[in-house]
């Protein structure tokens, strides 16, 4: 198969694909600022797993559906939105992009869905609901300075954000290793160290020197940031509180009566115990590996949540989504929406507004082509049924007779194995695997 790699793209009209945008932001920033965006932890193991999960499942499509008046609208945490998904908070947007944030959220107040405001996010609470219309969820780690904390949960709702999603995967900041070698620290530092790689990119280091690096807008006078590349767990990561806990999540509960978003749950038990608790809804996610290093994917970890909770409790999920049809596989899966991380993030910092807009329409377009191609002309046809395993268990032989072994030889008689068990029929293997349920 030969496969021709397509030019570089020099603007956001040019890019076709989230790929492209995440090259275009590639071409822009100095590599210390993408690798931050585009990192993961260690190995990076989880962070390509939550992409290759996707590729695990192949869609079935029906035939003979009447797709002509199809539509991607559907209802999302209880309101209309046009697309089954909202914006991810990510912080630090704005050293890509000044206003990296604000263009995520009127592209997002555009295409009719919600978006979430990190608290490490460059722009304020404040300023994101006076300048962007439209649906908004502020994310609050939850620090140890809990005046702090509150501090902000009270902003978010003088500001009438919709929703307050806890962030509850991140009790400690993960070991991000290329931004170690990238020397790479919040706030930045023009160092000896990392100048050349500033200088390799002189619109951005220009800017950035003329009007200065952006702060981190709600956490001003939180604590001195960290200044050295081994603390780059992030200045505000070491304001995380690590003691953070059931009975402290329950305190939220009570003091936000709004819709209650946990953000970065893997296991069921956990998601039936939030429902228990009076969560609103649940974010199956890893952060976009880049904490917890093999950790599941979140692909593989809805199932076990969805079932879980029973369909009493709204799951979303994130990590790996670059696709609309990956959001089509989410949904027939069982997810009410998906969040947008990197996807709608590479084109903000490669292309502020525009690249942030050209995100949501080439991932509108898509999951709107593949609803059409698939038969489902609403997102709610987006169903189990459409799904089968990319890599289907290979045929059933039957069971090979085993020659008789050699008399006198050590393994003669019993098929003993070293932990005593008998080896497994063919016909004991594990089954093909089904779609799921929803
Ligand atoms: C640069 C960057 C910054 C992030 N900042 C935050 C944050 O401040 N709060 C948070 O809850 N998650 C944060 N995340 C995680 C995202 O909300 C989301 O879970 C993740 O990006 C999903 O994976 P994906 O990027 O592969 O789509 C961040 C992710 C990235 C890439």
């Amino acid at each position: 198969m030969t496969s021709r790699r397509p030019p570089a793209p020099r603007d956001a009209a040019g890019c076709y694909s989230i790929e492209d945008l995440r090259t275009l932001a590639r071409r822009r920033l100095p590599r210390a600022v993408f690798d931050f965006y585009d990192g993961g932890a260690e190995d990076e193991t989880t962070l390509a797993e939550n992409r290759a999960a996707y590729d695990d499942w192949r869609l079935a499509p029906r035939v003979l559906v009447d797709v002509a008046g199809a539509s991607t609208r559907c209802t999302l945490l209880g309101a209309p939105a046009a697309l089954p998904a909202a914006i991810a908070p990510t912080g630090a947007a704005g050293f890509g992009w000044r206003g990296a944030d604000l263009a995520l959220a009127r592209a997002a107040a555009r295409m009719g869905i919600p978006y979430t405001l990190s608290s490490s996010a460059t722009t304020a609470i404040e300023t994101i609901a006076d300048q962007a219309p439209g649906r908004h969820w502020f994310q609050a780690y939850v620090l140890r300075n809990q005046e702090f904390f509150w501090g902000l949960v009270g902003r978010a709702r003088v500001a009438d954000y919709e929703a307050l999603v806890i962030t509850v995967d991140l009790p400690v900041g993960g070991k991000r290793e290329r931004d170690f070698h990238n020397h790479f620290s919040i706030p930045f530092r023009f160092s000896a160290r990392n100048v050349l790689d500033f200088a390799s990119r002189p619109r951005w280091a220009l800017e950035m020197l003329l009007r200065g690096m952006p702060a981190m807008e709600n956490l001003r006078g939180l604590e001195a940031a960290a200044t050295s590349a081994t603390a780059i767990a992030s200045s505000v990561g070491r304001s995380y509180d690590p003691a953070f806990d059931w009975s402290r999540l329950a305190q939220v509960r009570d003091r936000w009566p709004r819709t209650l978003v946990v953000k970065g749950v893997s296991r069921g038990d956990d998601a039936r115990r939030l429902l228990a608790m009076g969560v609103d809804a649940v974010v199956v996610s890893n952060h976009g590996g880049r904490q917890l290093d093999g950790a599941v994917p979140t692909l593989h970890a809805l199932p076990e949540v969805l079932a879980a909770v029973g369909g009493r409790l709204p799951v979303l999920v994130d990590g790996g989504i670059r696709r609309g049809g990956d959001i089509a596989k989410a949904l027939a899966l069982g997810a009410q929406g998906v969040l947008l991380g990197r996807a709608t993030l590479y084109g903000a910092v490669a292309a502020g507004d525009a690249g942030a807009q050209r995100a949501l329409d080439i991932l509108h377009d898509e999951l709107l082509r593949t609803q059409r191609l698939c038969g489902a002309p609403t997102v709610q046809h987006l169903t189990p049924d459409l799904l089968r395993p990319a890599r289907p268990a290979p045929v059933r032989t039957p069971p090979m007779p085993s020659p008789a072994p050699a008399a006198g030889m050590p393994w003669a008689g019993t098929p003993a194995r070293a932990n005593g068990a008998a080896p497994p029929r063919a016909e004991d293997r594990a089954p093909a695997q089904e779609p799921v349920a929803s």
